[in-house]
């Protein structure tokens, strides 16, 4: 079998229509196909680790308050003050990890505030220029980790803590309670933070493994050069405690968006002394604005066919920064086993579509946003052997939500639909497939492209293309998954997908699609996009002709014989 080369398949994607017609009208038989796929399930890139579908939320506007945490007296459904639909639709689509407690607020806050008795708890002025009452805190947040059965991730403050603020939650949350070896001629003893937590209401620990070593700390968490991090990085983990088999796995700060130089100089700081500090985890930061030349603007629902495009045409250069954050991470950083983590990514617009007054930085979802995440999940999988995890931000009532939520009003978005329709590719091993469709121009590009993740200070090549068609392919067993996004606004693609030395017992799948790409979900119609069935062609041997309609998300799963 013939490998396809990377150089190939992006040629190939970069091809116009007639192009692609002709060097494929062997293939197309009697009918007539606008694009191909090609999979080859021979070809592995690794398994897809399923954190990549993580998620993320931070005491910010609704998220927490009134999103996740309506309180024990509510009349609203709730476990132990956790709002049960949240539960419920975390649930649904096995989250498998959920980093708190911020974001920007993790950087000034003291976790001890969040201890105890409700009342006896400090009322802080916070980040976001809030007032926090600290009525949920860390005994709240593995509350709701452990309802929904999903992994804890926690960004520690090294900007206004100590070093021994770090060890000493690290302490609290996993040392076990009762007698530990003192390993040394000391007698046997309980750990004093373990018991506070006992007391507190958790005798089991809370074996927090996935630590955040700061965030953002070339902003929020505390304006420092790379070289200034890297050395705070190597003084608050140079001891951490740790009680299980498996050791702590540390995220260090990584760029903002596509900063290049935080990489280089970030790691290069790192090894300076000389010793070789394994990092599992690099942190990066992506987000799309609404607008090509303003960070956090753009309107989420009033936007026309040329934003459409710029948007999703910015949003794929998510590909570009794993690619070259990636690369220099393990070569030039020395960490061979480096994973990358998207920990903050999504589509940013501004005011106009909140929700409410104080539920700052909610915004409204719409199929625009689905095929944005439908192209991110692709590229993540497409890069199964870099990405270990990825938090969209925020999962609930925030930049790029799966659920929006207002007292006792509740209603899904079309990017909770995505998670869903994914969730076949989690630890499943992904494959090699080749697209090749016409790309679309970006009418907007005309400019250098801002893409840093949080504001807009850097600068790149403007994304002057988005791929007429783009996705991923996956293996389980007999069990091959395709998704594949069509973001052109009115042309459906007929497409060829051959299945490379396989044989096609059966096929099944689901398009997400709505009538017009503003189409969204709102409190008075929570189901005006959803998913549904999507019919189509027999296969024939490893060949299926399907048309995937315009503006849509498709999962394709095939039984392989
Ligand atoms: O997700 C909103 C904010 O974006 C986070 O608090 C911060 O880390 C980022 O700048």
């Amino acid at each position: 079998m013939k490998p396809i080369s990377r150089r190939r398949f992006l040629q190939d994607a970069a091809l116009a229509a007639s192009s692609v017609t002709i060097a494929h009208a062997a293939l197309a038989q009697s009918t007539s196909v606008d694009a191909h796929i090609d999979i080859a399930p021979a070809e592995t890139i690794g398994t897809i680790a399923p954190e990549i579908y993580s998620h993320f939320i931070e005491q910010l506007g609704g998220v927490v308050y009134d999103g996740v945490w309506v309180g024990e007296k509510s009349k609203i459904p709730n476990h132990k003050g956790i709002r049960q639909d949240f539960i419920n639709a975390m649930k649904e689509i096995e989250a498998p990890v959920l980093r708190w407690p911020g974001g920007c607020f993790a950087d000034s806050y003291d976790w001890r505030d969040g201890l105890g008795p409700a009342d006896k708890r400090p009322n802080r002025t916070a980040f976001w220029g809030q007032q926090e009452s600290n009525r949920y805190g860390l005994h709240e947040f593995i509350e709701t980790c452990r309802a929904i059965g999903c992994k804890p991730y926690l960004a520690a403050d090294i900007r206004s803590q100590e070093a021994k603020d770090f060890y000493q939650l690290v302490e609290y949350c996993n040392a076990p309670s009762g007698n530990l070896p003192s390993n040394s001629a000391m007698p046997v003893a309980p750990d004093t933070l373990a018991a506070e937590r006992a007391a507190n209401g958790s005798p089991d620990p809370f074996n927090v493994q996935y630590w955040g070593v700061g965030n953002e700390s070339w902003g929020c968490g505390g304006n420092m050069t790379p070289e200034e991090y890297a050395a705070a990085f190597r003084r608050y983990t140079a001891w951490l405690p740790g009680y299980g088999k498996e050791p702590l796995k540390l995220v260090a700060v990584g760029p903002n968006g596509n900063d290049l130089d935080w990489t280089r100089r970030m790691f290069k700081a790192l090894s300076e002394k000389g010793e070789q500090r394994d990092v599992w985890g690099l942190s990066c930061h992506y987000y799309t604005s609404g607008s090509p030349s303003k960070f956090a603007q753009g309107d989420a629902l009033n936007f026309n066919e040329a934003d459409h495009y710029d948007l999703l045409a910015r949003g794929s250069v998510m590909e570009r920064i794993i690619t070259g954050h990636y690369a220099i991470a393990t070569a030039q950083g020395g960490q061979k086993q480096i994973k990358l983590v998207v920990d903050e990514w999504g589509a940013w617009y501004g005011k106009g579509t909140e929700i409410g007054p104080n539920y700052n930085l909610s915004q409204q979802s719409t199929m625009r946003d689905a095929l944005l995440t439908g192209i991110t999940l692709d590229i993540f999988q497409r890069h199964a052997d870099k990405v270990g995890m990825a938090n969209l931000a925020q999962t609930i009532n925030c930049i790029h939500s799966l659920m929006l939520a207002k007292e006792d009003k509740f209603t899904l978005t079309p990017t909770f639909h995505v998670f869903k329709m994914y969730m076949p590719h989690k630890g499943a091993t992904a494959i090699r497939a080749e697209f090749a469709a016409s790309s679309i121009v970006n009418p907007l590009a005309v400019g250098p492209n801002a893409i840093s993740g949080n504001d807009y200070s850097g600068s790149g090549d403007p994304e002057r293309k988005l791929a007429g068609l783009s996705g991923s392919a996956s293996i389980k067993g007999k069990e091959l998954t395709l998704t594949v996004v069509n973001p052109h606004l009115t042309q459906a693609q007929t497409t060829e997908i051959n299945i490379r030395s396989g044989s096609i017992t059966s096929v099944k799948g689901t398009v997400l699609a709505g009538k017009d790409v503003h189409d969204h979900n709102d409190f008075s119609n929570t189901n005006a996009v959803h998913p549904v069935a999507a019919t189509g062609n027999q296969p024939s041997g490893g060949r299926l002709i399907h048309t995937f309609p315009p503006a849509s998300v498709t999962t394709l799963q095939f039984t392989l014989s």
